[in-house]
């Protein structure tokens, strides 16, 4: 697999390189708050030309951020992810644990979604609530929660690649949910290059963008160093989380749990 890496505003480099529809866009973007000189929101017209012209766009933000582009730029997600830290913490803890969730926007095609989200009720329950309020049957889709622990914390504060670095697990889980082996992931604005380490290690070709020379450079040595790697990852199966509801009319929502006749899980092996 080929990585292609390359120093400078990522909204101009990628819309210069000439990329096929095939291309993932994974990315994730400046908060816009101006924390940080790069802290700068990036145009609206960007996000639409990337809905319109490739197979895949998936992007961080805050809720009500990602709202607001959503607004913005008029499309709506295929998929909608919270990641929501195990490590989160409250603001007491603030210098040494996130305090936030953070949601991913999916636009497009996705791919297996079967193992990376939770067993969902039938789709045409919900279809058929939004249909009776009106709504667009695509918002009848559920998101999901995913709980990867924030990199580089506590006593592993010293380890941390990047202020607002995303854990290595949890770009693998969307990095499977919007290619397959072999496609190219496009990460326009990649910070220390996790999107790219998650791309490499699942056999997907690579091309990050990174304004800031120091990010670029980390950047540069995990994407390299994930080349060579061999990838021991295997897919979550978030399907063993039987946590839907303790209410009965809320059990009702969900079909049984896979491929046993009463819907029970299978009886585990004897230990020895
Ligand atoms: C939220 S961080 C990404 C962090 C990344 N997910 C990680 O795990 O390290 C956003 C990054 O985008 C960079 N950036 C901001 N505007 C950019 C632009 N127009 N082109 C390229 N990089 C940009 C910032 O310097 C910052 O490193």
């Amino acid at each position: 697999m080929s990585f292609d890496l390359h120093k400078g505003n990522g909204v101009t480099i990628v819309k210069g390189l000439g990329l096929s529809r095939d291309c993932r866009f994974i990315f994730d973007p400046p908060y816009g708050n101006g924390k940080y000189e790069t802290d700068k929101e990036l145009p609206m017209d960007f996000y639409r030309w990337l809905i319109d012209n490739f197979q895949t766009v998936a992007f961080f933000g805050y809720p009500e951020k990602l709202i607001s582009i959503c607004v913005r730029i008029q499309a709506i997600p295929i998929e909608w992810v919270t990641w929501n830290p195990s490590n989160k913490s409250g603001a007491r803890a603030k210098e040494f644990l996130p305090m936030e969730s953070e949601c991913i926007a999916i636009f497009g095609k996705i791919h297996n979604p079967d193992k990376l989200f939770r067993k969902r009720p039938n789709d045409n329950t919900y279809k058929n609530i939004a249909k009776a309020q009106g709504l667009n049957p695509l918002l009848s889709r559920l998101g999901d929660v995913w709980n990867d622990a924030s990199p580089g914390m506590a006593f592993n504060h010293h380890l941390r690649q990047h202020p607002n670095e995303k854990p290595v697990s949890l770009m693998t889980k969307l990095v499977t949910l919007c290619s397959n082996e072999g496609d190219t992931i496009v990460d326009p604005t990649m910070g220390s290059g996790t999107t790219g380490e998650a791309s490499l290690l699942l056999g997907r070709s690579f091309i990050g963008c990174e304004v800031v020379s120091e990010h670029f450079e980390t950047a540069s040595k995990r994407v390299q160093s994930a080349a060579l790697s061999p990838s021991f990852y295997t897919l979550p199966n978030n399907r063993l989380h039987l946590d839907v509801g303790d209410s009965p009319a809320q059990q009702a929502l969900f079909t049984p749990e896979a491929d046993t006749a009463e819907g029970k899980l299978p009886a585990p092996a004897p230990r020895r």
